[in-house]
């Protein structure tokens, strides 16, 4: 494949529960909704964005603990969700034990980078989904990545844990992959009720600026009943301010990739 023009994006936050698998699911169903073809990949034990879209994670063989091992290929760990345009390689749990199994391996850091190199087919966009830490999964995906979206809980401790994150993209930046940058933070669960959002919310802006993308992603009960579906937000209920809000950040970062294309050309 030709990477040129496909958009690699690391959705990261070493906090957990902050909603970067729920932005994943729903950002990449949204972008191919748009007629955007996307392929998200579940770095994440846990396997969380494999089971909110329906796929059962203790039966998949073919998934990315055996890609980003070498044992099978990675174009037939690709599989077709229920959303049309939309591809995920699913993981399992296996995957927890990468970080012990490649200790002594030379060049750890790169082997998803020269995996995505192999994909055969062509995407718009590639969502890696993280795990709740700055250890070799999220190094991976930062490596073979050109751009990190972080979510960000809008609560009290909201900030607390970024500069470690930005420490690790500078260490990515100057060893592995200097193509590296923050794309964007999205404000996640945020409440309007609840004056510590606004607090927050300005806070983040003040430090990160233009980078805060202008959709904030709403607490909406209705994104955490999605995921027991197996369904995104979109397809559970359209109408609501949830799915309204992701088709939103969708626009919001396909506008921003179109207004960069503009520039460059
Ligand atoms: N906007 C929202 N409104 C309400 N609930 C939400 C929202 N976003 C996420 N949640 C819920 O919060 C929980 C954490 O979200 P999610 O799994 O996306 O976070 P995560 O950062 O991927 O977590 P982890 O670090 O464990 O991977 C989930 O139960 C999810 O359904
Ligand atoms: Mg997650």
């Amino acid at each position: 494949m030709t990477l040129t023009n496909t958009k690699i994006i690391a959705v990261a936050n070493q906090k957990g529960g902050v909603g970067k698998t729920t932005t994943v699911i729903n950002l990449a169903t949204a972008m191919a909704a748009c007629n955007k073809k996307v392929l998200i990949i579940d770095s994440d034990p846990q396997g969380n964005a494999s089971t909110g879209l329906g796929f059962d994670k203790a039966i998949l063989k073919n998934n990315f603990y055996y890609v980003i091992r070498g044992d099978i290929s990675i174009n037939s760990s690709i599989i077709k969700t229920q959303i049309p345009n939309l591809f995920i390689i699913p993981t399992s749990m296996d995957l927890a034990v990468v970080e012990q199994e490649f200790v002594n391996l030379k060049k750890r850091e790169l082997r998803l980078k020269s995996e995505i190199e192999k994909i055969s087919t062509s995407f718009d966009y590639i969502l890696i989904d993280c795990p709740p830490s700055l250890g070799l999964l999220t190094l991976n995906a930062l490596v073979a990545s050109k751009n990190l979206l972080v979510p960000l809980q809008v609560e009290f401790y909201a900030l607390e844990g970024l500069t470690q994150l930005m420490d690790t993209v500078n260490h990515v930046k100057t060893n592995y992959n200097n193509l590296l940058q923050l794309q964007g933070i999205v404000l996640t669960m945020y409440d309007k009720r609840n004056k510590i959002s606004e607090l927050v919310a300005s806070d983040v802006k003040t430090f990160f600026k233009e980078k805060v993308y202008k959709t904030v992603i709403p607490r909406n009960v209705k994104i955490s009943e999605a995921p027991s579906h197996g369904m995104p937000i979109l397809m559970y209920d359209i109408t609501c301010s949830g799915s309204q809000a992701y088709a939103s950040l969708a626009a919001e970062i396909i506008n921003q990739e179109n207004k960069l294309n503009d520039k460059n050309s």
